[in-house]
């Protein structure tokens, strides 16, 4: 890869790190567009971070090539840190400090003037709903106030790329929603992100394309739509009012829908996998049609819920697999490291 191509934020060819044993990141390539919110998806052990690293500048490959905006992330290191910012997994703002004296820090240190740095902390803590939690340490925050501070310290100096690293793990549906919203406005002010998380239903809000690693390998790319008509569009989740009316309910769903209909531990519950073949009837619409003919056919439904496909489903779908199988092999061969180390 001599050549950078236009249009592209990020290009990988072939990127290879390596921890003693472990491969953790295995011949990755990846063609991220400017502008665009581009998610790498993957469970623990995947190798999201090194990757991240190794085009934050962090981590120097162990073979194959990566632009960032066209420069060599080895030769261009100086290029590509002047472009971009990190959010990592695990934040770098000072504990001790308050909200406000954190980004006036960080500001400083970017180099703005002291009036300057207080009025870019002060519009960044109004932009992420943390006015009041300013003059509070941060040791003090709630996870999801952690998880804001983090990105907005990250994006004081616009930065043309943003790595978000798992930016709502761990974070409620409240908070995460909140995240969510700041990426939207990020990119609407032309950054470009790069976001890693193990939530499918995240990658599907806010990525325009979707990279599925597993074991340092991407093992599936494309748009989102493209990746659910590969996985199937979810899942049907019914309780019925009558466990005698259970195996005439599998049957209707499984003549209905395109689904494998599985039969849940709870004797009047039973989940109908959408298949992939049928994605572009809409999730709900299948659903909608399944409940019809299940009242036709007189059956009482007490409870229904349509779900997207989970991490788990996507992984077994294109891998045969599931994450605990993937966590389990890199947690074997990170043992077997610490051992020889
Ligand atoms: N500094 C290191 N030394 C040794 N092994 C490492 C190091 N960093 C990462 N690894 C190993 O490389 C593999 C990929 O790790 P990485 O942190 O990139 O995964 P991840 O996808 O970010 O996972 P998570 O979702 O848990 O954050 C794992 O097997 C991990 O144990
Ligand atoms: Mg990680």
């Amino acid at each position: 890869m001599s050549q950078h191509t236009a249009g592209l934020a990020i290009e990988t060819v072939g990127l290879v790190k390596t921890f003693g044993e472990t491969r953790a990141v295995d011949g990755v390539d990846l063609a991220v567009p400017t502008g665009t919110v581009y998610g790498v998806l993957g469970p623990n052990g995947a190798g999201k971070t090194t990757t991240v690293k190794m085009l934050a500048t962090l981590l120097r490959p162990d073979g194959g090539e990566a632009r960032v905006f066209g420069h060599d992330v080895v030769h261009e290191a100086d290029d590509v840190r002047g472009r971009v910012s990190l959010t990592g997994q695990y934040a770098s703002v000072d504990e001790d400090l308050t909200g406000t004296e954190n980004l006036v820090l960080l500001g400083r240190l970017l180099g703005h003037g002291k009036k300057a740095a207080r009025e870019r902390a002060a519009q960044l803590l109004e932009a992420f709903g943390l006015t009041e939690a300013a003059g509070k340490q941060i040791k003090n925050y709630s996870g999801g106030m952690r998880r804001r501070i983090d990105i907005a310290a990250s994006i004081l100096n616009t930065p043309d790329l943003l790595f978000l690293d798992e930016p709502t793990t761990g974070l409620d549906p409240r908070s995460r929603n909140q995240v969510w919203d700041i990426v939207r406005a990020v990119v609407a002010q032309g950054t470009t992100v790069l976001l890693t998380t193990q939530y499918l239903d995240e990658a599907d809000q806010l990525a325009s394309r979707i990279a599925v690693i597993d074991r340092g390998r991407v093992i599936a790319e494309g748009t989102k739509g493209e990746l659910k008509a590969s996985v199937g569009a979810g899942s049907v989740h019914l309780r019925l009012r009558d466990a005698e009316q259970r195996p005439q309910a599998a049957q209707v769903l499984s003549r209905t829908l395109d689904a494998r209909v599985q039969l849940e531990p709870d004797p009047v519950a039973l989940t109908a996998r959408l298949g992939a073949a049928a994605s572009d009837d809409s999730a709900a619409g299948q659903a909608a049609r399944a409940l019809g003919e299940l009242a036709r056919s007189g059956i009482t439904v007490d409870n229904f819920s349509l779900g997207q496909p989970s991490l788990d489903e996507v992984f077994l779908a294109l891998t045969g697999h599931d994450t605990q199988d993937s966590q389990a092999a890199t947690a074997t061969t990170a043992s077997k490291d610490e051992v020889a180390a």
